[in-house]
């Protein structure tokens, strides 16, 4: 059986791969995270797998705080860069496998059609530079794996845009929200299913491989608020506005769709459009 250990295991992400594991008996999961499992620690790392034989790791752990990134630098490139490099210096002496997920904020935004894979890394926030540097760590350390590119996941767990409009549309009478960034919602369980899907098929690793994945379609913040309204019918009202009237502490992309043709053709896969992946969400969240 093919032995996968899920780091970050209690995060959005790494609790829609446990959604998962049930339905996936070719795999024995391993699911780990904070305080038992640190990835900062590496001592407690090489202990672990020392003594646990491991195929694939999945790392769900991440610093994901985008604004609060804005204070803490040295923690978020800790944890987002320097804590993904020992992991690849350990897949070098235990030979497993790595699947580490990046972000469209490793772009810049000024695009006007799909990134590519291959684009140029241009972040504008901190959060941004410290993924887009663990990127180059994996890239750079001879090893195995895949990196794969998500954006603005949602799901039942954790803490995320769609749990947040959600609980705003119930308890103010109006909001405001952004109108001039696009990109695509995409479903954590979504994205666990189809990573899941695809190491089913038993693919060849040969060195490090980019792939971007996200459910189809593309929407605006706004459009997003205004699609989870059509669905729990609150009388709040959601009121445009510009990224210039709502400043934070991170810049963040204007448009930051990313083109998935590669991960869809190779492994043929067909993600579904998020406005259909919101509704198995909002029925989750109840
Ligand atoms: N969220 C998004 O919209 C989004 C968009 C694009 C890409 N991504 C990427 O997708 C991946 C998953 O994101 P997510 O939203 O699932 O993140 P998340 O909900 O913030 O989960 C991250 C998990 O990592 C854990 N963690 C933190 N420090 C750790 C450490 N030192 N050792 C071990 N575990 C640690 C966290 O524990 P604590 O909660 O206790 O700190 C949390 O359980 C990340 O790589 C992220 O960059 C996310």
């Amino acid at each position: 059986m093919t032995k996968v250990l899920v780091i970050g295991a209690k995060g959005q992400l790494g609790q829609s791969f446990q959604y998962w594991a049930p339905h996936f008996p070719h795999f024995e999961f391993f699911f780990k995270d904070l305080p038992e499992f640190n990835l900062l620690d590496q001592a407690q790392l090489e202990r672990y797998f020392k003594t646990t034989p491991t195929d694939i790791v999945i790392n769900c752990a991440a610093y994901t705080a985008v604004d609060q990134a804005e204070d803490e630098p040295k923690m978020a490139q800790q944890l987002n860069a320097v804590a993904v490099d020992s992991l690849c210096q350990l897949s070098k002496i235990f030979g497993f496998k790595l699947i580490h997920f990046s972000t469209d904020y490793v772009f810049d935004g000024s695009a006007h059609s799909p990134y590519g894979e291959d684009d140029t890394l241009s972040p504008l926030g901190v959060y941004g530079k410290t993924k887009a540097e663990g990127e180059a760590v994996i890239l750079a350390a001879g090893i195995d794996g895949w990196i794969i590119r998500t954006s603005w996941l949602f799901s039942p767990y954790g803490k995320n845009f769609v749990k947040t409009i959600f609980s705003l549309l119930q308890n103010k009478d109006e909001i405001n929200v952004v109108a001039d960034q696009t990109g695509s919602p995409t479903y954590a369980i979504d994205l666990a299913a189809a990573t899941l899907k695809v190491l089913e098929q038993k693919p060849v690793f040969d060195g490090v491989k980019v792939y971007h994945y996200t459910n189809s379609g593309h929407t605006t913040w706004y459009g997003l608020a205004l699609a989870i309204q059509q669905q729990i019918n609150t009388p709040c009202q959601i009121r445009v506005v510009d990224t210039a009237n709502y400043p934070t502490k991170a810049k963040r992309p204007k448009y930051s769709v990313l083109g998935c043709e590669k991960i869809k053709k190779e492994f043929n896969l067909n993600p579904q459009v998020w406005e259909s992946a919101l509704k198995d969400c909002l029925k989750k969240i109840g």
